[in-house]
């Protein structure tokens, strides 16, 4: 095993990860040696997904301001947000689109020249801030060109991180399998950072990347980290049927409209004021109503479905504003969105839930901070609004790469090592490749994804949850029976999924015990057995803990500035 060091680790290469190295890189001003580890190539971070734009408040001459880029981020909610969160991120916001501006991102802009922003769901000004519908690529490569100005950021890519090494209280590096080299590392560092993204990929149908299985959530878990929150799952409302491939929000925020098999836009039945534009959990429920009332159309594999239609907005507005999804359009169902509606159902989107973190991102741990998906702040309590969340990487990136950095500054050595440890994490995984058993890796993943689309979706009830709960015990239990059929060291791909499932099979339960618990429906947690929000007993956050004998969940309270909840209507 090779030992090597820094004084700041950044796990993850996505929007937050890559915003906290340039962060921690600037903060240091030369005088910190800073490590980016990700799983997969540097510039292939699933952030290059997102698409419809990031919220920030640029024109309050025009009638926006951060009080209200609050209230609809509170609102969207369903209350659960921390309002100091909240509060902190709408003020630095409009600073990293400024920032990201002087690092050359091509913004899209208005015929005078300023950077343009377009409507979206659940925001009461068009405050959405992109570049066409490719927002997430754009700021990606923005900062990975910006990063290459900085020699003080050492790249480790395609490595599998299989464990946090945390001993006495205190984090001590990380254990890695370089997969190009089947080499293991022990790489430790004075401050860490997690930002590996959300937990979607538990789900079949979903927008996710392949490669996004919730490794950092589940990693800092088993390090004695909780997870906040991780029942709120966010189905975003037009999942293309059936690859599940992201169709931006920004095809309703230019004008789309959905239709149900009668032709009829069938939003104005459940949010009349803003339609098409109500926040996610409400459109998307709306769609699972339609369907289950037999006014959607029929899809493969039990993918009922929607329509999303587009023609209204004509040839020249799609090609300038909505590129990338007429060309998923074409690309995937021979379907040109100019001429024909495409077929949209709810789909796993994102992760509101995630390692519990303090305002400014730091865990619990002292040297440890998370930002972005990885990350609960709580920025986006029980639903989030889109486009805060590109805007949660940027705003969380930038302070816990500072807060990460001044720590490390501040430290004269590096945390003694615990080579023992990372030993014996080296350990356990080289017996992962001895291992064999008669039960397959990837039937026991195509289980788990299925009863978590089919049992843990957009309605939820005590029955279902309970039955998927007890179908991720027996998965968990057959998971202890595989085996890795490929024993070689380069590039071992079924290893990378047995350490996968065995994350995704952690945060399954995690998720599904808390949506057993939490007996109310908020945001993105529609239960049909309580369908009403339950402020009396439930305005406040769930905590996960790891302990011997299983989950251990805790409650904490939401903080409230100014916000009192309400109830929410669109
Ligand atoms: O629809 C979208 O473009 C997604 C944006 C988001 O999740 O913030």
């Amino acid at each position: 095993m090779e030992i090597y060091s820094h004084d700041v680790i950044i796990l993850g290469s996505g929007l937050a990860g890559l915003r906290a190295a340039l962060e921690a890189a600037e903060t240091g001003k030369g005088n910190l040696d800073i490590a980016v580890i990700a799983k997969n190539h540097l510039m292939r971070p699933h952030s290059v997904c997102a698409e419809g734009g990031t919220a920030a408040v640029l024109r309050p001459e025009e009638g926006d301001s951060f009080e209200l880029h609050a209230w609809d981020t509170v609102k969207g909610s369903d209350f659960l947000a921390d309002q100091d969160a909240v509060e902190l991120f709408v003020n630095t916001v409009p600073l990293e689109i400024i920032q990201l501006e002087h690092w050359g991102i091509p913004w899209s802009r208005r015929p005078d020249g300023r950077i343009n922003s377009r409507p979206f769901g659940g925001h009461s000004f068009p405050r959405a801030v992109f570049a066409a519908d490719k927002t997430g690529f754009f700021e990606v490569q923005t900062l990975y060109d910006t990063l290459q100005k900085h020699p003080s950021i050492h790249i480790y890519d395609e490595c599998l991180v299989t464990s946090l090494v945390v001993e006495e209280g205190l984090y001590r590096g990380v254990v890695a399998l370089d997969l190009k080299k089947g080499e293991f590392y022990y790489i430790t560092s004075k401050a860490l950072i997690i930002a590996t993204g959300g937990a979607c990929r538990i789900y079949g149908f979903t927008t996710y990347s392949h490669t996004v299985t919730g490794d950092g959530m589940a990693m800092a878990y088993r390090a004695g980290l909780p997870l906040k929150d991780m029942e709120f799952v966010q189905f975003h409302p037009t999942g293309l049927v059936p690859s599940g491939i992201l169709i931006t929000e920004a095809a309703r925020g230019e004008g789309g409209y959905l239709k149900n098999s009668l032709g009829e836009r069938f939003m104005q039945n459940y949010a009349p004021s803003m339609l098409e534009l109500a926040p996610r959990d409400i459109v998307s429920r709306s769609e699972a109503q339609e369907i289950e009332a037999g006014r959607g159309f029929q899809g493969p594999h039990g993918l009922d479905y929607v329509l999303l239609d587009l023609r209204h907005l004509g040839s020249e507005m799609i090609k300038e504003r909505l590129p990338l999804i007429r060309e998923v359009g074409i690309k995937f169902l021979n379907l040109d969105p100019i001429e024909q509606p495409l077929p949209v159902r709810p789909v796993a989107h994102y992760s509101m839930g995630g390692i519990h973190v303090d305002t400014y991102g730091k865990t619990q741990l002292e040297n440890v901070w998370a930002a972005g998906e990885a990350a609960c702040v709580s920025l986006h309590g029980a639903n989030r609004l889109g486009t805060n969340s590109t805007a949660e990487c940027l705003v969380w990136g930038r302070i816990t790469g500072h807060n990460a950095a001044c720590y490390a500054l501040a430290q004269k050595t590096l945390p003694p090592r615990a080579e023992n440890r990372a030993r014996e994490e080296e350990n356990r995984i080289k017996n992962i490749f001895n291992k064999s058993g008669e039960e397959n890796l990837y039937d026991i993943r195509q289980e788990l994804r299925d009863v978590m689309d089919k049992k843990v979706g957009v309605f939820r009830t005590q029955k279902e949850l309970q039955d998927a709960l007890n179908k991720i015990k027996e998965l968990q239990e057959r998971f202890k029976y595989t085996g890795l059929k490929d024993k070689s060291r380069i590039y071992n791909t079924d290893l990378v999924a047995y350490v996968e499932l065995d994350n995704m099979l952690t945060l399954a339960e995690i998720i599904t015990l808390g949506a057993i618990r939490r007996e109310e429906s908020r945001g993105g947690h529609a239960r049909r057995d309580y369908p009403m929000r339950d402020d009396q007993n439930w305005l406040k956050h769930t905590l996960a803990y790891y302990t011997s004998s299983g989950v251990m969940l805790e409650y904490i309270p939401v903080k409230i500035t100014m916000w009192q909840p309400v109830e929410r209507k669109y």
